[in-house]
């Protein structure tokens, strides 16, 4: 397979980790030999309920043999889609009670910066230094990260950059300015969190001169900082929310919520003003209620800031300069990036997972399964302690 796996299908990096896998349940992933391999990472934030989680799988089977892909987005009515949408908005602030449904992350951020620029009849767009949104042109084009996008520029026009958390630079948002989209926590840029007020600053800016504000959940969403969503945190509602990674247990979406008010703008000049073939499938959005339920009807949310605490305890190590983050969204900070590439590659041939962000290389992501256990916690934090104890 590992041929086939580098002939006929895309590699987006030189040396890909290439796990041959076989199936997956719960927090390990089994390769073809048949050895377990404990994921710390969780497909990159978005297996929130570990692999194969029963609930999901079985809403999942339910919905197939139902019906799956009947229309084009919004034009029936069909109960998945519909009692999760409705759901969702019952345990968010009562502006954020619309929600498009789309297939991932990006797509939800490209609907996101649409609906501002249609919205406010603007075009200027504020992003931060450092900011991943997505890998379409609208995202990249909001990406803080020059070295990760100059080659395929030009991208779209009219967007700034300030620093995050840098709360003189919030002057610059104008009356010019259509939208601000920022990630409620930095993910890339190594899981760095909103400061000195720096959101609640952003937000009574945004109301002060008719901008909307965009805050990108998709990956703290869906309880992995302890709320959830990670904006509750901050005293900051955004006017349009973004989610994605976790929402669905490991199947492929995104969505945008807002306020029913403005989503209307979609409707008309130009009708159509954001459509999808799949988005809001009946599937997904099954997969989507079944994580829903599963993570508010359950502790899974409040044991997030337990295990964060035993992670911070278990790993103390010389080599580890700081951990960042929240919750189950937590940055090993290393000494140097060789230690992190010498932790990440060696974790790998151990059989437990970790992986780096975007544009730290001196952090090593960890982002397990909610569901993870405190005895599957201690096990992979003390691999990493040995494998740092021999460095
Ligand atoms: C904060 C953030 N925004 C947007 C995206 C893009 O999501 P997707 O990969 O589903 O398009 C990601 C994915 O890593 C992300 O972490």
């Amino acid at each position: 397979m590992k041929e086939d796996f580098y002939k006929h299908q895309t590699q987006t990096t030189p040396h890909p980790l290439a796990l041959e896998v076989s199936h997956a349940k719960g927090s390990y992933i089994y390769d073809t030999e048949g050895h377990a391999h404990l994921d710390f990472v969780a497909g990159v934030s978005a297996c929130s309920l570990g692999h194969c989680h029963p609930r999901v799988s079985q809403a999942i089977k339910d919905q197939v043999d139902k019906y799956a892909h009947v229309m084009v987005y919004g034009e029936y009515i069909q109960e998945p889609a519909v009692s999760y949408t409705k759901l969702l908005a019952s345990l968010l602030p009562k502006n954020l009670e619309t929600t498009y449904l789309v297939n991932s992350g990006t797509e939800a951020i490209e609907g996101a910066l649409k609906l501002a620029r249609r919205a406010t009849g603007r075009t200027e767009i504020f992003a931060a230094n450092h900011a991943y949104h997505g890998n379409t042109m609208g995202s990249l084009s909001v990406m803080g990260y020059e070295e990760r996008k100059s080659a395929f520029r030009p991208l779209i026009p009219d967007v700034r950059f300030i620093p995050f958390n840098d709360n003189a630079a919030i002057a610059a948002i104008t009356e010019k300015t259509a939208g601000v989209i920022l990630e409620t926590i930095q993910g890339g840029a190594g899981f760095i969190e909103p400061k000195n007020n720096f959101l609640t600053k952003i937000r009574k800016r945004c109301t002060e001169v008719g901008a909307l504000l965009i805050l990108d959940e998709i990956q703290p969403g869906f309880g992995r900082t302890g709320k959830l969503f990670a904006f509750e945190h901050y005293n900051c509602i955004p006017d349009i929310l973004v989610i994605g990674k976790g929402m669905a247990g490991g199947m492929p979406v995104g969505a945008f919520v807002a306020s029913h008010k403005l989503m209307q703008t979609l409707q008309d000049a130009p009708k159509l003003g954001h459509i999808t073939t799949f988005g809001g499938n009946p599937i997904i959005a099954a997969a989507s209620l079944a994580t829903l339920r599963e993570i508010t009807e359950t502790q899974l949310i409040a044991e997030t800031l337990e295990k964060e605490k035993l992670f911070r305890t278990l790993l103390q190590h010389k080599l580890i300069k700081e951990i960042r983050g929240r919750g189950l969204m937590l940055a090993l900070i290393l000494d140097h990036l060789e230690v992190a590439n010498h932790l990440i590659l060696t974790a790998a041939k151990e059989k437990l997972i970790l992986f780096w962000l975007l544009f730290e290389p001196r952090a090593v992501r960890i982002s397990p399964p909610l569901t993870i256990s405190n005895q599957e916690i201690t096990a992979g934090c003390e691999q990493i302690i040995s494998i740092l104890d021999q460095y």
